[in-house]
């Protein structure tokens, strides 16, 4: 690429490392750009983009830095270089050679490359002409110091091969080529000791419909990402996962059933093979692998589970699928680990599980993401692990752990499900960090809408303060607070009856496409926004008490139906 393809922009603003930049052509995210500072060029990372605006962190001082500084975008992501002579060198965070550095201090500007271009390493070949390899297949071998490197086919290449020619066994400097190989074209391709690879795992951005409102809507989940589903007894962790495992947008769904009751297990065996894909019209159980290790099998194998479900879930993601891996309950799964692990006699941790639970958890829950495949497709696995904490202590060691590890929660409250209002997710307590991410935000706003972002935080908003006023209501009396309180709790209650509970186990109201998610919300929202008049807070309630019923049934409609639309109407006449 000649510099004249290179996108470029100009500085338009500088919070301290923090640049904005407004750009002329495209740009993505983690992509590395220059920026021209008259004294040195700065090395940044493209961290969020907004329009016409990029974000950048400059890895440099930006003293004297001005706005219309122009800046060159490099076309690539942060990247490391491998290749022999790594070992025993010093290296600064962007791998610059410390000892290449003049003086003591690091000068602003001054890159260094990480490997010594004209060193001669005595290599000897590995792979023969005619081989077929891949990637990471080993070509040959130098001494590294005393340690053997393999000179491995580059990870991002892509392809199968077959070696053409490989050095004979000599000196030669890492940009050397030591051999070649051909693609299935009949191209060649030359391969040198030097290599560059991404430095970033990519992270998730797009939204994992599951047509569960108090998720996509309140706490989304995205492709790749983690969640995890604490709850006390019979709160719903398994129908809430069941719900998930049935309508997500998947490709592949993979269920571990771990340490559950058997009874539960063999309803799952009856009810799958019978249910539709509403997707693609054929039967569910055809993307979906049930992995069962109930509760009465030996407490060794569960721990196989979900390791077992993980792999096949690898597995597919290799294939470009998206994969939607649920395991039901993960606190089996520490139970098992525990067992073993007192068994072992090791030093026990905490309640008696291994010292290491949460970073067996974490090392788990890592094992999902989003990746690039090595042809430029992507992959995903999506984690959601219930947690079952003994009398809903969600401080006890694998709800803690988990906490850790999972990006998103989703905690089933006790009294929720007492009083019946499922899911039992108690929307106050539970938390996606996808929503903080830009990308998602980004992805929110042209798939969904411009203003979705702000309508969710505000039915947030509205929900904490209905409990605010619902706990003061509580304390002073119906008569003692003003009307508004009432109000203000009514406003609550409506978000939470028509948007937050959802039954599960009608075939309509189980699942609701984003679209009809969003215009819930919009209407929801507007009758929240709506002057009316109440004559006391007896009135509040019967009229709040009525346009619940009324949204009830259109939940129980199908979308844009005459029913729907009937029932829509009459909620306009009774906030006009
Ligand atoms: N979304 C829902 N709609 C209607 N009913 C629900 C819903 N979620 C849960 N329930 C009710 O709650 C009961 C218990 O749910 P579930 O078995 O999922 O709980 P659990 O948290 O998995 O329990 P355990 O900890 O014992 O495994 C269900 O049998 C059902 O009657
Ligand atoms: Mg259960």
């Amino acid at each position: 690429m000649n510099n004249n393809d290179k996108t470029t922009g100009k500085v338009a603003g500088v919070i301290s490392n923090l640049v904005i930049v407004e750009v002329d052509g495209p740009v993505s995210q983690n992509e590395i750009c220059f920026i021209k500072h008259p004294e040195a060029d700065l090395m940044a990372e493209v961290i969020k983009i907004l329009g016409r605006n990029a974000y950048v962190q400059v890895f440099e001082s930006t003293r004297g830095l001005k706005v219309g500084v122009p800046v060159v975008f490099d076309g690539h992501m942060l990247e490391v270089t491998l290749g022999p002579g790594i070992l025993s060198k010093n290296y600064d965070g962007l791998q610059n050679d410390l000892n290449k550095m003049d003086g003591v201090f690091l000068k602003r500007g001054e890159y260094t490359d990480p490997l010594d271009r004209d060193v001669l390493w005595d290599f000897s070949p590995i792979a023969k002409p005619g081989d077929r390899v891949t990637a990471g297949d080993w070509i040959g071998e130098v001494a590294e110091n005393s340690m053997p490197h393999k000179i491995m086919l580059p990870f991002k290449m892509q392809q199968d091969y077959t070696v053409r020619s490989v050095a004979a066994a000599g000196r030669y400097r890492v940009d050397d080529t030591i051999a070649v190989v051909a693609d299935a074209e009949g191209r060649e391709h030359a391969v040198t000791m030097a290599v560059r690879a991404y430095r970033n795992k990519p992270r998730p951005f797009r939204l994992l419909e599951t047509g569960v409102r108090c998720m996509d809507t309140l706490n989304p989940i995205t492709e790749g990402g983690t969640g995890f589903i604490p709850g006390p007894f019979g709160t719903g962790k398994t129908v809430l996962q069941h719900a998930i495992s049935q309508q997500a947008e998947a490709d592949v769904v993979i269920i571990a059933a771990c340490g559950e009751r058997a009874n539960e297990v063999v309803e799952v065996f009856n009810e799958f093979p019978h249910l539709d894909d509403p997707r693609t019209g054929r039967k569910l159980m055809e993307r979906t692998v049930i992995i069962a290790n109930t509760s009465n099998m030996p407490v060794a194998a569960r721990e196989a589970s979900v390791y077992t479900a993980m792999a096949i879930g690898e597995y597919y993601r290799a294939m470009g699928l998206r994969v939607l891996l649920m395991a039901d309950s993960t606190s089996r799964w520490a139970q098992a680990l525990r067992e073993m692990s007192n068994r072992l006699e090791e030093l026990p941790g905490q309640d008696a599980f291994p010292m290491d639970l949460s970073s067996i958890v974490s090392n788990f829950y890592s094992r999902a993401g989003y990746v690039y495949l090595n042809n430029g497709a992507t992959g995903s696995i999506t984690f959601i692990g219930t947690v079952s904490p003994a009398g809903g202590n969600l401080k006890e060691p694998v709800t803690e752990s988990t906490r850790k590890a999972a990006r998103c929660f989703y905690g089933l409250s006790q009294t929720r499900a007492d009083s019946k209002r499922y899911p039992a997710v108690d929307a106050i307590e539970s938390y996606s960090k996808y929503l903080e991410y830009p990308e998602v935000q980004a992805y929110l706003a042209e798939k969904v809408g411009p203003d979705w972002l702000g309508q969710v935080l505000e039915a947030k908003d509205i929900l904490l303060r209905s409990k605010e006023a619902k706990e003061q209501i509580n304390i002073l009396g119906d008569d003692g607070v003003p009307i508004e309180f009432h109000e203000r709790f009514w406003h609550g209650e409506l978000i939470d009856f028509v948007i937050l509970q959802q039954d599960a186990f009608d075939k309509i109201d189980a699942s609701t496409p984003l679209e009809r998610q969003k215009y819930m919300l919009d209407k929801v929202l507007a009758v929240n926004h709506a002057k009316l008049k109440f004559e006391g807070f007896d009135d509040v309630r019967d009229r709040y008490k009525q346009i619940i019923n009324l949204f009830k049934q259109m939940n129980y409609s199908e979308f844009k139906s005459e029913q729907f639309c009937r029932l829509e109407a009459q909620i306009d006449e009774l906030i006009k």
